[in-house]
């Protein structure tokens, strides 16, 4: 299992075990964060599944596809840290991943 901290716009923190094999969305959506949509049920189509990687965690969450830099330029408030939750794939090295929602996410 690997913990992630998905944090709210507001600051509200959900600490969730997800496991290895499912992405960084599909762990919020299975435990009712808010703010993740994934409207398009993960195929990298619809940037509902926007977050904020934290600075320590970027590299290792791996590079992003030129198809979900493209999907990224539909969302709103893009950073360089910018990722689509459902492009994440969760393996045991992330356990300890923090990422935050986008303000227009809520
Ligand atoms: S769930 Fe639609 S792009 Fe990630």
């Amino acid at each position: 299992m690997a913990k992630i901290t998905y944090i709210e716009h507001d600051g509200t923190e959900h600490a969730i075990d997800v496991k290895p094999g499912l992405s960084v969305m599909e762990g919020a959506v299975k435990n009712n964060v808010p703010g993740i949509d994934a409207d398009c049920g993960g195929a990298c189509a619809c940037a509902t599944c926007h977050v904020y990687v934290d600075d320590a965690w970027v590299a290792k969450t791996g590079e992003k596809t030129a198809m979900e830099e493209s999907m990224l330029d539909f969302a709103e408030g893009v950073e360089a840290n910018s990722r689509l939750s459902c492009q994440i794939k969760v393996t045991d090295d992330l356990n300890g991943l923090i990422v935050r929602l986008p303000e227009s996410q809520h």
